[in-house]
């Protein structure tokens, strides 16, 4: 079935938590790594189709503060991929710039070369910017938030009564963007894991079971259909928003 899209209507920011690699490859009897391998490709495809629509900041969900718990061989096959697939001409194909959030004075040097570069070699790119979200924790990143605030404070460069919340967005690693409209998780859990809690306030969240791998432009439609189905109420009433009060 075809998903009509009102065009006028497309997310400008879409969050995902791309899940499900590892169980989409045991149940085919492999390595959990030809999962994540084959999350690659996944990614690919979303992006470009994210292009396509008219999406402007697309954040993935790529490796959390808590997948540092993860057996180490997992761990260097992740930290493998993250710079194989930074090889990619797909930024440049689709005019696509780089970011990244997250704690990246964890990820191992060569990460974080690689990680640099691609992010100026892509500055300039204007069609839509890809964030991805490694070794980020939203915890981690308020508590650094806070820390910073109060050594401002303690510095005497801030009052506290000037702390409001345009001023602790400000402070966290996505400053630079406006917060998703739109979160989807994929491969069947229901849950945040930690990510983007401040940012996702107001946004209309969105779970299927597909498997990371297999979620496809169809399922992104289906998603963003959901979106555009929903409205949007922001604490008002049905009525206020519909005689657009
Ligand atoms: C998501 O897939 C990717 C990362 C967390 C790196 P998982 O690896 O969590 O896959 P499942 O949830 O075990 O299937
Ligand atoms: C969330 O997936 C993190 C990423 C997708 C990078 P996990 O598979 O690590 O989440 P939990 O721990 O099962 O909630
Ligand atoms: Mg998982």
């Amino acid at each position: 079935m075809r998903h009509e899209l009102d065009n006028t209507r497309i997310p400008q920011h879409i969050a995902i938590i791309m899940d499900g690699n590892g169980r989409w490859a045991s149940e085919r009897g492999k390595e959990r790594s030809f999962g994540h391998q084959a999350g690659v490709d996944t990614v690919r495809r979303i992006t470009s189709e994210c292009v396509r629509l008219g999406v402007k900041f697309l954040t993935l969900y790529t490796f959390s503060t808590e997948n540092w718990s993860r057996p180490a061989d997992e761990i260097s096959a992740l930290m493998g991929l993250v710079l194989s697939s930074l090889e990619d001409e797909i930024f440049m194909k689709n005019n696509v710039r780089f970011q990244v959030i997250g704690d990246m004075g964890r990820l191992p040097q060569e990460v974080q070369q690689k990680l640099r570069e691609t992010m100026e070699h892509t500055a300039h790119n204007t069609a839509m910017t890809m964030v991805v979200a490694l070794s980020y924790s939203s915890r981690w990143e308020l508590t650094k938030a806070a820390r910073e605030l109060a050594q401002a404070v303690k510095a005497g460069t801030l009052q506290p009564e000037d702390i409001d919340e345009n001023l602790i967005g400000g402070r966290l690693e996505t400053a630079f963007m406006p917060d998703p409209e739109l979160l989807i998780r994929t491969g069947g859990e229901v849950r945040v894991s930690n990510f983007l809690l401040w940012q996702i306030a107001y946004s209309e969240l969105y779970f299927c079971d597909t498997y990371w791998p297999d979620f496809d432009e169809q399922d992104l439609h289906r998603a963003i259909a959901s979106y555009q189905a929903r409205q949007r109420r922001f604490g008002k009433t049905g009525g206020q928003i519909e005689s657009g009060e």
